[in-house]
């Protein structure tokens, strides 16, 4: 239920911190990392694909899969989450979209400079020289999940090229993060949709912007512990931003 208080908040903000997670993404028909049966995770031991030492023991099975999660990417539409946040744009002095999210579906739905703190899936690299590498578009094979694909190999190096995402044990974008941190530490509204808030350090963005003064609101459909400070809309993300825009701006 959108208090009119909150909407009254959004009215005057000088400056709003949008933070996403997988849920934002979930009603565009991609799978988020921790839902119990849609779970990306279910099929696959993260062990097994989302870390360094994984890509170098075995490119091919963790190149296959990034390649399947891009082809759902590619196949999907943003949902009213993506168009509602890039709509609130329209509406405030200044938007700050930080997403944990490695789609670029807020992009396609019209946010722009919109910050990856876990890197892209439509970013790819070498592994060993780190030159950017460009992946078409479009894909006439849909990789079935779990297919095994040999990834591309630099043409400066030869190196394999490696997926743009952040794995488990590996840094965050230094410029991301920091002006992430920074966007939280300045803003006066910090929504976040659609997130666990179970990893770190992306989760301390919402505690960032608490001590900082900020009202923050999670938007998600299951209700999660919150301190008293902070506000909490429960529903599906396209719903409740849909709702927050109209209660707010007509
Ligand atoms: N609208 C809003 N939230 C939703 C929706 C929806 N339609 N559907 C599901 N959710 C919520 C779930 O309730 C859950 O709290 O989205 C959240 C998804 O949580 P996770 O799957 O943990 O995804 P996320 O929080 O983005 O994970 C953070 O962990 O594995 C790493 O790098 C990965 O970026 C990812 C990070």
């Amino acid at each position: 239920m959108i208090t009119s208080s909150l909407a009254e908040r959004l009215r005057k903000t000088q400056h709003v911190v949008v933070f996403t997670g997988a849920g934002a993404s979930a009603e565009s028909g991609i799978p988020t990392f921790r839902d119990a049966l849609t779970g990306l995770w279910e099929r696959f031991d993260p062990a097994q694909l989302a870390t360094p030492e994984a890509f170098r023991a075995d490119p091919s099975l963790c190149w296959g899969w990034y390649e399947w999660r891009r082809n759902r990417v590619i196949q999907a539409q943003p949902n009213g989450a993506h168009r509602a946040i890039a709509e609130l744009s329209k509406h405030v002095p200044k938007l700050t979209v930080i997403t944990q999210n490695v789609d670029d579906l807020h992009e396609r739905a019209g946010s722009q400079d919109v910050i990856h703190l876990h890197g892209s899936l439509h970013s790819p690299r070498c592994i060993d020289c780190g030159l950017a590498f460009t992946l078409p578009l479009t894909s006439d094979v849909l990789p079935e999940d779990g297919r095994r694909i040999e990834p591309p190999r630099c043409c400066v190096c030869n190196g394999y090229v490696r997926p743009g995402v952040v794995w488990f044990g590996e840094m965050l974008p230094e410029d991301a993060w920091s002006v992430g941190l920074a966007a939280a530490e300045g803003c006066d509204v910090f929504l976040s949709i659609g997130t666990s808030g179970f990893v770190y350090p992306a989760a301390e963005l919402p505690l960032r912007a608490l001590g900082h003064g900020a009202t923050v609101v999670h938007i998600n459909p299951v209700r999660f512990d919150i301190s008293s400070q902070e506000h909490f809309l429960q529903g599906p993300a396209s719903v409740m931003m849909q709702s927050l825009l109209r209660e707010a701006f007509g």
